[in-house]
Parts: structure tokens; C-alpha cells; sequence
């Protein structure tokens, strides 16, 4: 049976439960003297309570791009140009700075490896967890010192007392993102974003904070979304992807269609390219030639054309608005091929 329809779908069907969050055809757009650029093009996707979905790509795909327009932090010059963010009710595109600073801390937590949320060197980090309590939940300091030991605990910091007490730099770094990860979680957020948050930590411990938020998740029913260049990460963690390429999702599936049939070429060259365990050290990995192309710069057609093994005459022409629809909606992707399918 062919599962192609001609549709283009507005919005992802729901894998189970009404979504937590509902990103509808985000666009980010940047003001350049050469004329306007979209860094992010499109995007729409869902997270699910106590689910987590993982968008992954290449550097310079988009993907921080889309978590900063989520909480109204894309930079100057850039902008959301369209789209809908559906959250609880709300619109967060449309909200006013001072609600969505509740928002952020509080409904949404936010885990990035930017300095933006990174820690203060000068404040010890019990104080540091203890702020967003005193501030959105009104706590007074003693009882917020005592929640942060308790988010100590909850997140495997040994001995979390005493630890309270620690400036930054008397933390590892895998203690470090330990504290970012009691802060996010600090106000019982009903989503969390992690925007690559053990990139800089070694195998080991990524492991383990990878699995703690994962836990988190479900024990909460908390919604992750989770950005990762990292495949090895989404096939330990998600339960629905978003593939990105030049700003666009470019293929969405659950985590098992995904790997056990991926229908992008793009999809199909990542997974190539990722090592296994099964992979020896010396083995020469099937590198995707070329990359991403600048968001200013696209090639005619599809943008995936010029590092795609199976390119042909109408890629040139047309960029593929074709999407392809399992039965409930929860798979697509951007290629022409699918539409032979
Ligand atoms: N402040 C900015 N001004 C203009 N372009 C930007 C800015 N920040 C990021 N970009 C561009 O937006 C694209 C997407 O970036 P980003 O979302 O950080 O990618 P990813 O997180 O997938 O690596 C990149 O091409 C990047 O160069
Ligand atoms: S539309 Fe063409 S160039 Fe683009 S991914 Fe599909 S086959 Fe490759
Ligand atoms: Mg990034």
C-alpha cells in the first residue's frame, strides 16, 4: 500500500495524548543589507507529556535557533517572522516580554551550554537553585535552600548539603551541570529544553546525565525536547525526531521508524556516519560529503541537492514540498523520492 497523500500536513498528528507543546511553521527570519534570510524555515513539531523529542542535525541547521524562538529569544536582528507556539493554552508567540519571563524559569526550563544560563561564578550554587524558587514561587530562603538540597539529591549530587555552600569552580563539570539541571527544574517545569547538554562531558558521565533526564521525564510527566548533533543520543533517549537540514525539519518519524527505516537521504547518510558500538576505532566512517549550506546561500531546489546520492532533475527545480503520511500522520519527509514511494 502506498502511504504517500499529496497533503502537506499543517500539523504533526499526535502520537499519543494531547501534545505539551505545539510548534506550528516557526520561521526565524534575519535582516541582512543583501536582503532577509530565514535561519529557521517551517518547523513544526510536538512534545508530549513525559515524552521526549529530539531534533537533531548537523551544526548550523537550526536547531538552537528554533529552542530560542520557543522561549522569545531569538537575537537582533533576527526575529520570529511566523508560526504559532501552543503552550497551555497560549500562544507564546504572541505574548509580552513580562509573561514570558514567567514562562521561562518557571513553565519552561531551560538547560543551554550558552553563558546565557550558565552559572554565576561569584554566587554559591545552593543560592543560585534557591533564586528561581524565591523569585516565581515566592519561597522564603530558608525553605528554598532546603528545596535545592532536595533538587541536589534528585539530580545524584553527593552529600548535597554541604554542597549548597560551593561556588562553581569547586564543582566537576559533570557536578556542574548537575547544579544547571536542579535549576531547571527548580519550579516543577511541564517542559524542559536541553540544548546539547553533555556535549562537553566526557562518555560516562553524559551517560548518566543523559539517563537522569530521562527518568525525570517520565517520573514526572515532564515534556523534554532535546537537541543533539548526536544519533547515538536520540537512539538512547527519544521517542519522536525531528531531523533538521538548513533550518528546515526535513524528516519526522518515532525513534524506531526512524532507524529501522529512514526514508531522507539526509536521515540515511547521518546514520551512516554515526558510529556504533559494533564500529572498530580504525573503521573509516561514511562521511556525508560537503556542508550545510550558509542560510543565505541555499541551492536552487531542494537544499539537501549537492551532498544528495540520489539527486535527480526535479531536485534542481523545486525545493520538495512533499510530504509523506504514515496512517495517523506521525512520519514525514521532505524528499521528492517519497512520492514514489
Ligand atoms: N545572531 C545570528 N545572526 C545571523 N545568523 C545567525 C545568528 N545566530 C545563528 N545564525 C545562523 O543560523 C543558523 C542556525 O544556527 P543554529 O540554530 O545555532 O544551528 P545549530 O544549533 O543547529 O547548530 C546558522 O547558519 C547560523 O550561522
Ligand atoms: S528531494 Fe532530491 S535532492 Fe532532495 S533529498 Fe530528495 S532526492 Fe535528494
Ligand atoms: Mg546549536
Amino acid at each position: 500500500m502506498s502511504l504517500a497523500s499529496a497533503a502537506v500536513s499543517p500539523l504533526p498528528a499526535p502520537l499519543s495524548g494531547t501534545p505539551l507543546l505545539q510548534a506550528e511553521s516557526l520561521t526565524v527570519r534575519f535582516e541582512a543589507p543583501d536582503g532577509p534570510f530565514d535561519v529557521v524555515r517551517d518547523v513544526s513539531f510536538a512534545v508530549r507529556p513525559g515524552r521526549t523529542f529530539c531534533l537533531v542535525g548537523e551544526s548550523g541547521c537550526g536547531k538552537s535557533m528554533t529552542a530560542r524562538a520557543l522561549l522569545g529569544l531569538v537575537p537582533e536582528p533576527g526575529r520570529l517572522a511566523g508560526g504559532r507556539i501552543l503552550f497551555q493554552g497560549d500562544d507564546l508567540a504572541t505574548l509580552p516580554e513580562k509573561s514570558m519571563e514567567r514562562v521561562r524559569g518557571r513553565d519552561i526550563g531551560m538547560i543551554f551550554q550558552e553563558p546565557m544560563t550558565s552559572l554565576n561564578p561569584v554566587i554559591r550554587v545552593g543560592d543560585q537553585v534557591a533564586e528561581p524558587l524565591i523569585r516565581h514561587l515566592r519561597l522564603s530562603r530558608k525553605a528554598a535552600l532546603a528545596e535545592a538540597a532536595e533538587l541536589f539529591r534528585q539530580v545524584g549530587i553527593p552529600a548535597p548539603e554541604m554542597r549548597l555552600r560551593d561556588y562553581p569552580h569547586q564543582l566537576s563539570g559533570g557536578m556542574r551541570q548537575r547544579v544547571m539541571i536542579a535549576m531547571a527544574l527548580a519550579c516543577k517545569p511541564r517542559l524542559l529544553l536541553a540544548d546539547e547538554p553533555t556535549t562537553a562531558l566526557d562518555v560516562t558521565i553524559q551517560g548518566q546525565i543523559l539517563a537522569l533526564l530521562g527518568d525525570l521525564a517520565r517520573e514526572r510527566g515532564m515534556g523534554l525536547l532535546l537537541i543533539t548533533h548526536d544519533l547515538g543520543v536520540v537512539a538512547e533517549m527519544a521517542d519522536e525526531v525531528g531531523v533538521m537540514y538548513a533550518g528546515r525539519i526535513v524528516e519526522r518519524a518515532p525513534v524506531r521508524e526512524l532507524f529501522g527505516e529512514p526514508l531522507h537521504p539526509y536521515t540515511r547518510g547521518l546514520i551512516r556516519s554515526a558510529p556504533t558500538l559494533d564500529t572498530p576505532p580504525s573503521a573509516r566512517l561514511d562521511a556525508i560529503p560537503g556542508t550545510v549550506p550558509p542560510p543565505d546561500k541555499l541551492p536552487q531546489g531542494c537544499p539537501f541537492r549537492p551532498r544528495c546520492p540520489d539527486a535527480h532533475a526535479r531536485c534542481a527545480e523545486e525545493p520538495p514540498a512533499f510530504i509523506l503520511e504514515s496512517p495517523g500522520g506521525a512520519r514525514e519527509s521532505r524528499c521528492w523520492l517519497a512520492e514514489t514511494r
